[in-house]
């Protein structure tokens, strides 16, 4: 694997390759502290992250290598009118693997067509976020056990929502998946998302619903999305939208008693604060898993050992 820039750049065997030496590494962190020694990771972040950024450069330091990087923009020769071919063939005189986050939707490819050393799509645009999709997998693998057979409902803007287009098209190649998309009319999944896993397999079946009281109670995993604001063309429509769905309580009643809530997070007003309290809720544990998804990913792409 030389780049990682959509979920479909690495085989089902390859994600259960990450997953289990994830899985490794939980069990035995001292086993990995010093794997990734005199190697260095690059974040490039154009676009604002707590989880995504921090985990990647926690990741590195649990593996014993080196972090550079910058948090905006703003602090990049970007802001001078550099362009991302440019910065990339800077930075990768710096770093042995780099991990990029840009607003523009195939920036990521961009890089990579420019780049000698591997380049891991950190989220671009409304696109793709492939390192938030290994994430989820072994969130949703360690909690309940397998990743086939599932009914999954994803909830809120699954229009600008990169980590759902991402996840849909990875849990795509599982047996037996049911997706439940619900969203308001404005905020579907966009029609190429849909066509595109078609192609590799035609059985998938897709449910929409635009309200989630009605659907809660047959889902396994709920998976909440915040209204990505930053996309919108208009803040009226994302005021009108926002508050689409709030899950609480009464909701989370319904519900399977182990069912699965997650959220890449961050939450704006879509899950209510007394929801943390309930057992099911497992955003932050996926936040946690996060940090070892990447750790094996870091380590896969560098090729290295323990
Ligand atoms: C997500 C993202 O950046 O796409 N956050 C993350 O990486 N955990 C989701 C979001 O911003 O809503």
């Amino acid at each position: 694997m030389k780049h990682l820039l959509d979920p479909m750049d690495i085989s089902v065997e390859e994600i259960d390759g990450i997953l289990d030496l994830a899985d490794k590494i939980i069990e035995d962190p001292l086993k990995y502290s010093e794997v990734c020694s005199k190697k260095k990771l690059a974040t490039l972040f154009f676009e604002p992250s707590t989880r995504t950024r921090l985990s990647f450069e926690a990741a590195m330091m649990e593996l014993g290598g080196n972090v550079i990087g910058f948090a905006g923009a703003d602090n990049s020769s970007a802001a001078k009118g550099e362009s991302v071919a440019d910065t990339i063939r800077t930075v990768e005189c710096y770093a042995d693997i780099i991990a990029m986050r840009h607003p523009k939707e195939g920036s990521a490819l961009v890089a990579s067509l420019n780049a000698a050393v591997p380049i891991i799509n950190a989220g671009d645009g409304g696109h793709q976020h492939p390192t938030q999709t290994l994430t989820d997998l072994l969130t949703i693998r360690s909690l309940k056990g397998r990743l086939d057979n599932l009914t999954i409902g994803l909830c809120g803007d699954l229009k600008f929502g990169r980590t759902v287009h991402s996840l849909i098209r990875a849990m795509s190649r599982y047996q037996n998946i049911r997706f439940i998309l619900i969203s308001p009319k404005e905020l579907k999944v966009p029609r190429y998302v849909k066509e595109d896993v078609l192609k590799t397999n035609e059985k998938v079946t897709y449910e929409q619903y635009e309200r989630l009281e009605e659907i809660i109670s047959e889902l396994d995993i709920l998976y909440m999305t915040r209204v990505q604001r930053e996309r919108f063309f208009n803040e009226e429509d994302y005021v009108r939208l926002r508050d689409s769905y709030i899950l609480d309580a009464p909701k989370m009643e319904r519900a399977k008693s182990d069912m699965i809530v997650l959220h890449p997070l961050p939450r704006v007003n879509e899950i209510a604060v007394e929801v943390d309290n309930d057992p099911r809720a497992s955003y932050f544990k996926q936040a946690l898993y996060g940090k070892y998804a990447r750790m094996a990913l870091i380590m896969t792409m560098l090729g290295v050992n323990a």
